[in-house]
């Protein structure tokens, strides 16, 4: 999914001349008449997966109607895959499930509709979907017939168990190609105007370079799962392909997961937004019964939706994005734009930019609307926030004239920066708090403060307020902030600046929050090894250990992917004798991707990674079961893994291994070790375990977009 080294450079050459407007691709979009704008509705899979039935849709539907998604603009419906009975009828047609859809999709389509909105479904270009129900090949214009019969609007179509064997001479891209055009014209044969999404995103497959004149969208990167990371990488994989898209034909970096339990509410906001700037689908793979208020509050935000439906149709192009502090750019029919700052940081900071430099006349005022807080203020130019780590600030600009608006406040920043991010317990750093007005007039009586949690000590080293702050001015108060004493083995403490002052239009409140890290040195009994790309961070605090990492993790990962061997590690040297036993509980594992975990590792030599021989590792997985994954060839590579079936766990889970010369036994305790479970006994290559081994507990977020901290109590060696 890499983009070409050409592509890098055309982008580059069009954003460094200015040319902020979409590319050319309109000129080719799919003419089938629907999808002007990204679509935007519900689908069942990342709620319910394959456990879709009528019921469910149509209650959907209703709730759709009920909770105010409808009136926010969402009227797909769709049925993803798991839907058909395992064959097709006498005739070749496809049926549905009588169980899940007792009378079929036609009554389940007509209900929906009688509600004012669309029905959707799922197929697949190869023989079977990715789930093994019937494929379209060879059937594309007798399934698309079916469809328009039954009153189906949009059709998403996968790319699982395509026959490339009987494509000889082509490409799998070729051949995608072929059968995605054939289904898109069996669709557009029917007469019924009918949303046409395909989904082929593997590693290789680039839809958005011939997508557009046959599709209305196609995804863009692999199935998206509900934590940052993962969301991240989607945005990654996505955010460069601006040119590619436009009205009728978009990008598609997955559905929405906000609501499904696995992120926060600022991580939630942060996927909208980026998903509207980046002119994506809208569409809430939830289960809509179970939406809090907030996270309901977000998918109805009526401003962000309005930047995702822009008549326009442009996706947000990015202007910077040095050390992960992203600003993007959206043309909006209205001649404003709309902006995002992103910060994909763990840690809050200040991102900044211009009217000018997002593409707006020069030599203007600037009206600054705020999506998420509804705040209007007015700028000479520098459009800025402080935006915590994971998180954005999204606004619409528009150029007002050059006579400032008496009534609109200036727009000011309040931000917080230390002088180290990390300190050991009882140590001290600098802080700085800075306030800046932005606008066009004057900000007055302005005070700042400073606080933290318990413990902490604060001193300010100059006058915290002063009477008038002009336009373009900054003020500044350091802190001298001193940690408490002692800790957990790893901490973000949280300080909170507070500013108040007078624009034009009454007294105003701001806050500005910043992590900061506190780590409890571990004790030189102990050492750590870090062979991830990114830093990891270690702790220990008495009987308590932390590491935080990225890392893609130990274990082989799927589909023919070589093994990453990339963790973070706290280990005791030459600690695991020929006979010997290590234990440890593991108390918090946040990891996600396919292969993070956290849990007990055993290898030859923990800081050389890939170079040393693995032994084995036995961990609790980023999908909540126990692992336990081995060497079984005599390569440097864990290459062999087994997870324990139908047993998922919570934390906190206890591992044991034992070793026995190349022979090791894991087991694992839910009851606080009161009974040990047996996982498997594995046998490693003998010349993966000679003699005494490094032992240790080890974490991998499982991502290398993500950092996440992993925590463990009494780990030890006998
Ligand atoms: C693939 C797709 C998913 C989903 C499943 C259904 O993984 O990428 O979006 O449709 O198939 O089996």
């Amino acid at each position: 999914m890499q983009m070409s080294r050409l592509r890098v450079l055309l982008v580059a050459a069009a954003v460094c001349a200015g040319i902020l407007v979409a590319g050319a691709q309109s000129a080719s979009a799919e003419d089938n008449g629907v999808a002007a704008t990204p679509p935007m509705g519900w689908n069942d899979w990342y709620s319910v997966y394959c456990g879709v039935n009528a019921q469910l849709v149509e209650q959907t539907a209703q709730q759709m109607v009920a909770n105010g998604m409808k009136a926010a603009g969402y009227d797909y419906v769709n049925i993803d895959d798991c839907w058909m009975a395992s064959s097709r009828d006498a005739s070749g047609n496809l049926v549905a499930d009588p169980t899940r859809f007792p009378d079929g999709i036609k009554p389940v389509a007509d209900y929906v509709h009688s509600l004012g909105l669309k029905l959707g479904i799922y197929e697949d270009a190869g023989t079977t979907t990715c789930a093994h129900f019937p494929g379209s090949l060879g059937h594309e214009a007798q399934d698309a017939a079916t469809f328009a019969d039954w009153g189906v609007d949009y059709v998403k179509y996968d790319r699982c168990n395509i026959p490339y064997a009987e494509f000889p001479g082509q490409s799998e891209e070729q051949v995608q190609e072929m059968l995605y055009s054939r289904m898109s014209n069996a669709l557009k044969a029917t007469g019924r105007p009918i949303v046409f999404s395909m989904c082929n995103p593997d590693l290789g497959d680039d839809p958005w370079q011939w997508g557009a004149p046959i599709s209305n969208l196609w995804r863009t990167t692999e199935d998206i799962q509900d934590n940052y990371g993962s969301m991240l990488g989607n945005f990654l994989g996505t955010v460069n392909l601006f040119a590619d898209a436009g009205p009728g034909a978009f990008n598609d970096p997955d559905l929405l997961q906000i609501g499904n339990g696995g992120s926060n509410l600022l991580d939630y906001t942060t996927e909208f937004s980026l998903w509207a700037e980046m002119a994506a689908p809208l569409i809430a793979s939830t289960n809509l019964a179970r939406l809090t208020h907030d996270e309901l509050g977000i998918y109805e935000n009526p401003n962000v939706i309005a930047v995702d439906q822009d008549p326009l149709g442009r996706p947000g192009v990015p202007i910077s994005r040095a050390n992960g502090l992203w600003v993007l750019t959206k043309q909006l029919s209205s001649g404003g734009r709309s902006v995002v700052l992103f910060n994909s940081t763990n840690t809050a900071a200040a991102i900044s930019t211009t009217a000018t430099a997002v593409g707006l006349p020069n030599g203007r005022i600037y009206r600054l609307a705020n999506l998420w807080t509804n705040a209007v203020s007015q700028t000479s130019g520098a459009i800025s926030a402080f935006v915590p780590g994971h998180g954005v600030a999204m606004f619409t600009v528009t150029a007002v004239g050059k006579r400032h608006l008496p009534d609109v406040p200036p727009h000011t920043v309040l931000s917080l920066a230390a002088a180290s991010p990390r300190l050991g317990p009882g140590s001290s750093t600098t802080l700085s708090e800075s306030f800046t007005n932005n606008g066009v007039s004057n900000v007055k009586r302005l005070r700042l403060s400073l606080s933290a949690w318990p413990g902490w000590l604060i001193k300010p080293l100059g006058r915290v307020n002063v009477p008038l702050l002009g336009p373009g001015k900054r003020f500044t108060v350091a802190y001298r902030v001193t940690a408490p004493s002692s800790g957990p083995a790893l901490r973000i403490s949280i300080f909170t600046g507070r500013a108040s002052y007078d624009p034009p239009d009454g007294r105003h409140r701001d806050s500005a929050r910043l992590g900061e890290l506190v780590a409890s040195p571990v004790t030189p009994a102990l050492s750590t090894a870090d062979v991830t790309t990114h830093p990891a961070l270690f702790g220990a605090s008495g009987p308590n250990l932390a590491i935080s990492a990225r890392g893609l993790g130990v274990f082989n990962p799927p589909y023919g992917v070589a093994p990453t061997d990339s963790y973070a590690a706290i280990y005791k040297p030459a600690g695991a004798r020929r006979a010997s036993t290590a234990q440890v509980t593991v108390t918090a594992d946040p990891a996600g991707g396919v292969s993070g975990g956290a849990g007990l590792i055993e290898r030859d030599d923990m800081s050389k990674g890939k170079q040393s021989h693995a032994a084995v590792v036995l961990y609790v997985s980023s999908n909540a079961t126990i692992v336990i994954a081995w060497n079984g060839s005599g390569g440097t590579d864990v290459d062999q893994h087994y997870g324990v079936p139908s047993v998922t766990v919570r934390a906190p889970v206890g591992l044991r291994l034992v070793r026995r010369g190349s022979s090791y036994a894991g087991y694992y305790s839910i009851d606080r070790g009161k009974t040990w479970n047996p996982v498997a006994t594995v046998t490693v290559a003998g010349s993966a375990s000679l003699g005494r081994q490094d032992v240790g507990v080890f974490h991998a977020s499982g991502l290398s977009t993500w950092m996440t901290t992993a925590t463990f109590s009494d780990f030890r060696v006998r």
